[in-house]
């Protein structure tokens, strides 16, 4: 099927028509008539059903998200803001880095989707980078199958790397105007989407000046193919000058960053990044909870085949991890094992408990791996005080925060 024709596609607006809910009949009268009645005291029709209060609607600090059909109860979900943008993201969403496209089928990835989302999952991250485009396509394919509204999950990708093969021509990666309009029409035709709710700059570009990139960004926002752009891995002063940039020029600045965050990596969002989440109301999407699957003990007593530090491909990644990092991994499992959870959980429930943390993005090659992580939530409630002490003194890598 050609991608433009995928389900996701929104119907064209008529040209010259511009949408705006807030002129529509039926909130003209909410704003007239916020009691449901008209001045007889009838009941409008087509009035919010009985239960629902009028003046909830209208409220800016309240909200209501439609929970899609599910065929299982999801209300253990919970949704964050994404800093202070008015998006709402499940604490937990699904990446696809090294998993789709490349280590797993594309029936494993469809499983782990649809797993994802019946349990209160709406954020799906991606990066044209991700096996050169390949991830893109898979989770395309299968957003475009299963057909879930388009109004209750949240798609991103990231721009920088590039998704041609080895070697690249100058103009394929990066964050120059050029390569981030025409990785962004590349990403929503992989992923069959009329636009990108999260576009994120991978990493920073010395060659690119930062300006061109906010305004590019900032262009792709203002003809709504992309509704929300953030940075990854990217520094507080370079975060804090692209939102001077906007500022300066009256572009959009990034709403959110993709950092790396688990217990063995914190210095950036629990240090360098203090300051700026307030300034700038800047979100987190954190990335690699598990620290590649370190952080569940399976790595304790060497390498276990077909996993992700056993891969050939991946000896860069293995070569990473120290014998401190592993040992440390080790003895997180006595805590685990204390509150009855497993070390995987334990690791994200930790992720979790840092409010700054506006979604954890997890990864998985298996659905029993899924499973068990999507039950973080609800076992961050055992990581009292006291737990959390206990963590301490094993990472001892807590920064410390001068002001
Ligand atoms: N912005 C960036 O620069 C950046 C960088 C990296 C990742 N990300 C994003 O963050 C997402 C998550 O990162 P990540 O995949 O590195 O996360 P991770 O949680 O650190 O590692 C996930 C891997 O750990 C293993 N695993 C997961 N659950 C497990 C369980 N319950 N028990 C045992 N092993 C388990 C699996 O690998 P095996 O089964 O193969 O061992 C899985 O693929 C990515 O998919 C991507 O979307 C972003």
């Amino acid at each position: 099927m050609n991608p433009t024709e995928g389900k996701n596609r929104r119907p064209a607006l008529e040209a010259g028509t511009q949408h705006s809910p807030t002129k529509t009949p039926f909130y003209r009268r909410l704003i007239e008539e916020p009691s449901g009645r008209s001045e007889k005291g009838d009941e409008l029709r087509g009035w919010p059903s009985p239960g629902i209060d009028a003046a909830d609607l209208l409220a800016p600090t309240r909200f209501h998200w439609s929970v899609p059909q599910q065929k299982r109860d999801c209300a253990r979900m919970k949704y964050r803001r994404l800093g202070k943008a008015g998006i709402k993201v499940s604490e937990l969403s699904l990446g696809s880095w090294l998993t789709f496209g490349n280590q797993i089928s594309d029936d494993v990835a469809e499983s782990l989707m649809i797993e994802a989302y019946e349990n209160g999952v709406n954020f799906f991250d991606n990066a044209e980078g991700y096996a050169q485009g390949r991830s893109e396509l898979v989770m395309g394919k299968i957003l475009n199958k299963v057909g879930w509204p388009r109004d209750t999950w949240l798609v991103s990708s990231k721009v920088f790397f590039g998704s041609a093969p080895q070697p690249q021509k100058p103009n394929q990666y990066g964050l120059s105007r050029k390569h981030v309009f025409e990785a962004c029409h590349d990403a929503m035709n992989r992923l069959r989407v009329d636009y990108l709710d999260l576009y994120f700059c991978h990493r920073p570009d010395p060659e690119t000046p930062i300006e061109e990139t906010v305004r590019a960004m900032s262009d792709l926002i203002a003809q709504g193919k992309v509704l929300y752009w953030g940075t990854s891995e990217w520094s507080a002063q370079e975060i804090t000058q692209a939102h001077a940039v906007a500022r300066q020029f009256d572009l959009v600045p990034p709403t959110a960053e993709q950092p790396h965050y688990n217990m063995l990596v914190r210095e950036r969002v629990e240090k360098e990044y203090s300051r700026i989440y307030d300034e700038l109301g800047i979100g987190t999407t954190t990335w690699s909870p598990l620290a590649s699957g370190v952080l569940t003990g399976k790595y304790n007593n060497g390498v276990p085949k077909e996993t992700r530090l056993s891969f050939q491909a991946n000896s860069w990644l293995r070569d990473r991890f120290t014998q401190e990092q592993i040992g440390k991994a080790g003895r997180l499992g006595e805590i685990a094992a204390d509150l009855g959870i497993s070390q995987a959980v334990l690791a994200v429930a930790w992720c979790l408990k840092n409010p700054r943390v506006s979604t954890v993005i997890l990864g998985a090659s298996k659905i029993a791996q899924l499973k068990e992580t999507l039950t973080a939530s609800d076992a961050a409630e055992k990581l009292s005080p006291d737990v959390l002490e206990r963590i301490e003194d094993i990472v001892q890598n807590k920064p410390q925060i001068n002001d």
